[in-house]
């Protein structure tokens, strides 16, 4: 039995299956596990998660009742759910990622997609299933008034669902994703949306990244629930249960990034990266490849941005890092691929023989992506639409004197906006402009700016996110 519990799709860990039968562990990836790893561990939180792959099941199969920590691995008290593969597919492929991250995002090709059919009601039962099983191990493992703090799009109706199991506990959901206003929302089929929004009303507190993000669910709510909306108050009334909303913009511990960043194979990355780029200035963006991203016209901004100015021929190098993710959805595969075609059509054009302007990196690689902030002079972080965006926090710890290219629509907007060069994510020219004003911007400025978006960056580390939320739930 535990007094605080986290639950989240991914873990901290993830294992690896050898031919031989040999499992090997590796820390798990992506902004929620690493915002989190290191505070639950220091605070001894049970951490419940899905196993993602076959070497997780094995794990799981061989702990005593799924907790890896009691099987000698050092995870932090951990357990990992072993969900039947089809199921979890379905949940986490079809209607977490393809459904629900689709609709936050706006990111449907409408004129063809979605279509809610038979297909996608079998999707929504394995989603229906996976948070019951989230929910029926938090039932089991919760102490008496636990508190138990429930992770973004994948576990939208696991709170609802515990609330059931255990009228006890005190349950806080949190998204790490942007909210669709009404209008987008209303995609969804009627009886869909609502249970995604009562399930996260099954929670006593439900949090979110930005104002935003928080109005816009606050609306959903009165618009498709006809709840009762209190906004000065920030309080949803549903069904004769009150759940308390809140903002709580998740930042960086600037400290450990910096002691991992001096770390010496950092260090090497960046001799390199200077070898390869000689006196180059640099422009760097450093993002995982999903279509949220934006990282198409990304590049066609730096294809504008090199046709406009033939003066920066020769004198600067786009950094570009797109990591691969979600690879087994089509979309995710076909937008790699027009990455990739991109990329080559600017080396065609523009590449000289001794000037190579663009520099893409599809392989994931964390410490070569720390060189690559350290040595930024421009960031580009150019999102369609982003919860918060962690890569606009970390690039100006690392790199005081580089100017930061945000887009408008990134969570981090509302609090890194006034020293970033706010962009119009589908404004390939404007971006283009933008990073030529990021370039020539004077020294002085560029540092009066670095410093105040790294004490924005740093105001919420972590630990001080995780325990706002479980100050909130005792309130
Ligand atoms: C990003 C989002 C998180 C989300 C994670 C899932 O980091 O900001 O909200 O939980 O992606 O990524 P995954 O690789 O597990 O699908």
């Amino acid at each position: 039995m535990n007094a605080v519990l986290v639950a989240s799709n991914r873990g901290p860990v993830s294992f690896t299956l050898s031919e031989g039968g040999e499992l090997t562990m590796r820390r798990g990836g992506g902004g929620l596990v690493s915002g989190l790893s290191g505070v639950v561990k220091q605070m001894d939180v049970l951490w419940v998660c899905a196993a993602l792959s076959d070497g997780d099941r094995s794990a799981v199969r061989l702990a005593p009742g799924g907790r890896l920590d009691r099987a000698g691995y050092d995870t932090g008290p951990l357990r990992m759910l072993d969900i039947p593969p089809a199921t979890f597919h379905r949940a986490y492929n079809a209607v977490a990622n393809s459904t629900l991250w689709f609709v936050n995002h706006l990111l449907y090709d409408t004129p063809n997609k979605p279509h809610f059919d038979g297909r996608f009601r079998r999707e929504w039962e394995s989603y229906q299933s996976y948070n019951a099983a989230f929910a029926l191990a938090l039932a089991e493992q919760a102490g008496p008034g636990a508190r138990v703090m429930i992770q973004d799009y994948h576990l939208t109706l696991a709170p609802a669902m515990l609330r059931g199991e255990r009228p006890d506990v005190r349950i806080a959901h949190f998204s790490h994703t942007p909210w669709a206003p009404p209008e987008y929302f209303a995609l969804l089929p009627d009886d869909v949306g609502i249970e995604v929004l009562s399930g996260i009303l099954g929670a006593d507190h439900a949090g979110f990244l930005t104002e935003r993000w928080a109005a816009a669910f606050m609306d959903c709510c009165e618009v498709v629930l006809g709840a009762r909306v209190d906004r000065a108050r920030r309080t949803v009334v549903h069904q004769g249960r009150t759940t308390k909303i809140g903002v709580h913009g998740l930042g960086v511990d600037g400290e450990a990034l910096w002691a991992r960043a001096l770390e010496p194979d950092v260090e090497s990355h960046m001799a390199a990266l200077r070898q390869r780029v000689g006196g180059c200035r640099l422009i760097v963006r450093i993002d995982r490849t999903e279509l949220s991203k934006n990282i198409v016209r990304g590049l066609l901004s730096y294809r504008e941005f090199l046709a406009q100015h033939p003066e920066w021929h020769g004198r600067v190098v786009h950094l570009a890092f797109a990591y691969p993710s979600r690879h087994d959805l089509p979309e995710y595969r076909e937008y790699t691929a027009a990455v990739q075609r991109c990329a080559k059509e600017i080396e065609d054009d523009y590449a000289t023989e001794d000037w190579d302007p663009l520099i893409l990196n599809v392989h994931d690689d964390y410490p070569r992506s720390l060189a690559a902030y350290r040595m930024a002079d421009v960031l580009l972080v150019n999102p369609i639409r982003d919860g918060m965006n962690l890569v606009a926090k970390e690039g100006p710890i690392l790199s005081p004197r580089s100017a930061l290219v945000l887009s408008r629509e990134a969570g981090a907007a509302a609090e890194l906006g006034r020293d970033a060069i706010l962009v119009n994510p589908y404004d390939v020219s404007g971006t283009a402009r933008a990073l030529h004003e990021g370039l020539t911007m004077p020294e002085e400025e560029r540092a009066r700016r670095g410093e105040r978006l790294r004490e924005a960056a740093t105001a919420l580390p972590p630990a001080a996110w995780f325990s706002q939320q479980l100050d909130a739930l005792d309130g």
